[in-house]
């Protein structure tokens, strides 16, 4: 039920105070993030408050890659005094700080007409599987494959990374990695995918992953899974590759879909590695 609105919504730059009621806002719409999670998103980028009589009642979060892209994510107005034109001028706001970037993101079916109003278009799915990580075989390897941890002296990963999603993520590449475990994919010695496995939200994302094909992501997923059996597991899977169907069959069940859409031009991945499981929803 909305409530009318006898105050001014005031927006002002999110700080690491505002954490608390973010989560409280998160947690409203049933979404997993932890403090961890949103304080992490706030490390890697910028956010907006909206306040109404000084609480915090709505969010917005960014990201930029490089000098052309931004992801934007973390889109939340409070439920009584949704409709009322605040996730409009979140967006509005936010908008007008990337300006000049292309923006991309990730909308729920409720975000996503406020989106199109405001000139996003759709242009891809993701799809969210979840679940206890069921009991799976380590793949077969093909000759001259090999799975092996990321090293210090991994250095090529973020250029990977970057060419596989068409964006500079050569600044998030470490700070995902910090702190959480991250295997390479590697052919005849060269490195040729990676996936890492991070804390998030109820367990551990599998996020990103990043593979030369199919075989490739199956592969190091089920490093991955045959590792945490039995224990919450999520993977946000580009749809288009081949990946969701498998993961159903294997008993790791799409839970939701998010339609991926851009402000300006679509990212343009380059020949070679491609994206088969986002960072997160919100980051890309
Ligand atoms: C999505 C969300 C942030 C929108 O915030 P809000 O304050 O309710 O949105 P607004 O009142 O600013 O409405 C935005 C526009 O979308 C339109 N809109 C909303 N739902 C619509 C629908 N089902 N069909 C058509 N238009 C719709 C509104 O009419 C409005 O258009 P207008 O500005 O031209 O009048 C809010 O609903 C929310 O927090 N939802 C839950 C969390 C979520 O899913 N966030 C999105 C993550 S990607």
């Amino acid at each position: 039920m909305s409530t009318d609105l006898k105050s001014p919504v005031v927006l002002r730059a999110m700080t690491c105070d505002d954490l608390a009621d973010a989560i409280e806002l998160s947690l409203e719409q049933a979404w997993p993030h932890r403090a961890e999670d949103w304080e992490l998103f706030l490390e890697l980028g910028e956010g907006l408050v909206a306040t109404l009589d000084d609480k915090v009642v709505g969010t917005i979060m960014a990201w930029r890659f490089g000098s052309d892209y931004a992801t934007i994510g973390m889109v939340i107005v409070t439920n009584k005094i949704q409709g009322q034109g605040i996730g409009r001028k979140l967006m509005q706001a936010m908008l007008e700080r990337l300006d000049g970037l292309n923006v991309v993101l990730n909308a729920t079916a409720e975000g996503l007409p406020l989106y199109a109003k405001l000139g996003f278009e759709a242009y891809g799915e993701v799809r969210q599987h979840q679940g206890p990580a069921p009991t799976m075989p380590l793949a077969d390897l093909m000759p001259g494959e090999r799975v092996r941890p990321i090293g210090r002296s991994d250095a090529d990963l973020p250029a990977l990374w970057s060419r596989a999603s068409g964006m500079d993520r050569s600044n998030m590449f470490n700070a995902l990695w910090q702190g959480n475990k991250g295997v390479v994919l590697s052919r005849d010695h060269e490195p040729v995918g990676f996936a890492l496995l991070r804390r998030f939200g109820r367990g551990t994302s599998i996020a990103p992953i990043v593979a030369p094909d199919l075989a490739g992501a199956k592969t190091l997923i089920c490093h991955w899974l045959s590792a945490r059996a039995g224990k919450f597991c999520r993977i946000d899977v580009v749809e288009g590759l081949g990946l969701s169907k498998w993961l159903e069959a294997e008993g790791l069940p799409c839970v939701g879909t998010v339609t991926t859409m851009v402000r300006g031009k679509p990212p343009v991945q380059q020949e070679g590695p491609q994206v088969f499981a986002l960072a997160a929803q919100a980051l890309g």
